[in-house]
């Protein structure tokens, strides 16, 4: 077996968009009355956009009726949308770039696996869209992670089997996707939050292909 595509979520993982989701939600939270902190914010990674609302709406004891909600997850996204407008290029995490030339020239197929549904404005606006070969978010998957869809979508995208992709991954949740669609996984942050991960680094730039011609060789590829 070989490793023929990479998959890589999004937010965490090529840009860091954690922050304009913190200061947007903080807004929202402030606007309820609600004490939200950055250590809160954690707990978001991964997490749909509605999903996020709820963890918030708990840590504040409130509880809205369904319409309410909608309104409040299209407010935040207003605000987030207004900082996600303004990202450039710089704001791709380091090595990321690198990384993926290198899987490219190597005929290794690259493609997004995000939640999110602002996905193709991000890639747009730090101008990395045409790099990847598939992009399955949260506009053409519905169940979120540790559910594998998004990533079986990718891979079905791709026309590639499970067994022969590599998920990227900062979110616990993403990781347990990963596992669950048959998938290997490198997770990019805190090895003890990622433990189930099957390698766990700190960022895109300490990846490169002899470092995933090892991986392969390591888990169960021939
Ligand atoms: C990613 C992020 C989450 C975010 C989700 C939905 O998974 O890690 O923090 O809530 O996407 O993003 P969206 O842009 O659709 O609100
Ligand atoms: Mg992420």
């Amino acid at each position: 077996m070989k490793i023929k595509a990479c998959i890589f979520d999004l937010d965490g993982v090529i840009v860091d968009t954690a922050k304009y989701h913190y200061l947007a939600w903080k807004r929202l939270a402030d606007d309820l009355g609600i004490n939200f902190t950055e250590k809160d914010n954690e707990r978001l990674k991964g997490v749909s956009r509605m999903a996020s609302l709820e963890i918030i709406l708990e840590i504040g004891n409130m509880v809205p009726d369904e319409a309410e909600k909608v309104e409040l997850t299209s407010l935040k996204n207003s605000w987030y949308v207004n900082y996600i407008n303004k990202m450039t290029p710089e704001e791709i995490l380091p090595g990321s770039l690198k990384f993926i030339m290198e899987l490219k020239k190597a005929n290794i197929s690259v493609a997004i696996g995000s939640a999110s549904r602002n996905t193709t404005l991000i890639l747009e606006r730090v101008k990395i869209k045409n790099l990847f070969d598939a992009v399955a978010d949260g506009n053409n998957v519905h169940k979120a992670k540790p559910d594998p869809e998004v990533f079986l979508t990718a891979a079905g995208m791709l026309g590639i089997a499970p067994e022969n992709c590599v998920v990227f991954e900062d979110a616990e949740a993403g990781v347990k996707a990963a596992l669950n669609a048959g998938m290997r996984c490198v997770g990019i942050g805190s090895a003890e939050i990622l433990s189930k991960a099957h390698l766990v680094i700190r960022g895109l730039y300490e990846m490169n292909i002899e470092k995933l011609r090892a991986f392969e060789k390591k888990f169960g590829y021939e």
